[in-house]
């Protein structure tokens, strides 16, 4: 039996081509979830749109401190991995769900399975760096989306048997998902949009929005973007960011702030954008995917090959340079491969882990 794992919006989109596998095999499994988001907005949502089956277990841990939910998603996490003693646990990604149910499961002596394992950014002032590193370390099965983040891992010492290179989930998910989102609606009509003639921007890494010069500046080079180019600027809002604007006490000129938007009208919108600029980690890697240009509102980046490939540019928390990725646009080469695979990360994953066998024997062997 597999236990898949899951607590924010990035891992419900990313776990949704794993569930979807573990379903089409009939492979015996259970959703934990143990509500790290809970607004409708990023979390049910994506159920419904997914139509993914509802998690069999909620711990409903919510916000807190970094330790307070830590130490909420182990003690739930742990009551359920007695009760169901699964085979391999999967958690995907770098959140606190991910590191804290790898570690009530390590500790229980059970197999874990770390799906987008070996990405780094090597700043350990990121709390997600810290959930990496400790999740990589304690994991029976690592599963790399690139062999740059398989060089990671194995430039840490852990063993080379250990470590498949499946590609990322997010491609599967995107392939999966985009002809829906077509299909469905049209989002930009909706908004009154036409296709490459706005902006797209999300927002909400801690060291970001949580420090009151970083997110004025963010927002003075946004506002700037729309004065200059004076196209929309569509800035779907995290609820972490909303809260920062609001408890700051920021005014925000003339940005199309929306509620977050689901993926399907989410994709959509992604797609069809002259630009995206993001701090996000998966929305680096759909803007590659889907061969739109991405200026990442950070210093640094666990996504280097969207960088090498030429899809995405860092720009930090910076509004000179925000204004310059945008003038610069013109000049971008598109036609850049994606790195991060062929869409079937998730059938791999889970062929991996329904053998049940010990960790594998050589590189590629899955
Ligand atoms: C978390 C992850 C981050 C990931 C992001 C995806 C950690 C350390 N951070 O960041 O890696 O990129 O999810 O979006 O695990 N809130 C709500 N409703 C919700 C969720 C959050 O209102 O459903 C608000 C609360 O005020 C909360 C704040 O957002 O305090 C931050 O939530 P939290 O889950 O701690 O971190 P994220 O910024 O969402
Ligand atoms: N996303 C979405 N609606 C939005 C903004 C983002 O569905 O309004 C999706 C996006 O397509 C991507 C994921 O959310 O798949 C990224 O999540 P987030 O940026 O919250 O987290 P990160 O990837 O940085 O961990």
């Amino acid at each position: 039996m597999i236990g898949v794992i899951l607590g924010t919006r990035p891992e419900i989109i990313k776990m949704s081509p794993v569930i979807r596998e573990c379903e089409r095999r009939g492979i015996d499994y259970f959703i934990l979830h143990t509500g790290q988001h809970y607004s409708y907005e990023m979390d049910r949502l994506f159920f419904e749109e997914l139509e993914l089956p509802d998690p069999d277990y909620s711990l409903d841990v919510g916000s807190g401190t970094h330790a307070g939910q830590t130490a909420k998603i182990m003690t739930g996490v742990e009551d359920v991995l007695v009760k169901e003693s699964p085979d391999v646990v999967l958690v995907q990604g770098d959140t606190n769900t991910v590191m804290a149910a790898a570690l009530a499961a390590s500790k229980l002596h059970m197999k874990v399975g770390h799906i987008e394992a070996g990405l780094r950014s090597f700043n350990r002032w990121m709390p997600e760096e810290i959930n990496r590193v400790l999740t990589d370390h304690i994991s029976d099965y690592l599963f790399a989306p690139t062999e740059s983040a398989r060089d990671n891992l194995l430039r840490e010492g852990i063993a080379e048997r250990k470590i498949c290179v499946t590609g990322n989930t997010v491609v599967d998910a995107v392939y999966q998902n985009l002809g829906i989102a077509e299909k469905k609606g049209n989002v930009l009509k909706e908004l009154d949009l036409e296709p490459r003639e706005y902006f797209l921007v999300t927002a909400h890494r801690q060291e970001n929005v949580d420090n009151r010069t970083r997110l004025k500046e963010i927002l003075k080079g946004l506002e700037g973007v729309q004065r200059e180019f004076s196209l929309p600027v569509v800035f779907p809002v995290h609820p972490r960011t909303e809260k920062r604007i609001k408890e700051l006490g920021i005014g925000v000129d003339g940005l199309n702030l929306t509620k977050p938007f689901g993926f399907l009208e989410f994709l959509q919108l992604e797609s069809q954008a002259k630009l995206v600029l993001t701090d996000s980690g998966g929305v680096q890697e759909e803007a590659c995917v889907l061969g739109v240009p991405c200026a990442t509102m950070r210093y640094d980046t666990e996504r280097p090959e969207t960088l090498d490939v030429g899809s995405n540019i860092l720009v930090g928390a910076d509004s000179q340079k925000i204004l310059e990725a945008v003038r610069s646009i013109e000049s971008w080469k598109s036609g850049w491969k994606n790195p991060y695979g062929d869409g079937i990360a998730g059938k791999m994953i889970i062929m991996v882990c329904a053998a049940a066998r010990p960790p594998m024997t050589a590189r590629g062997e899955c």
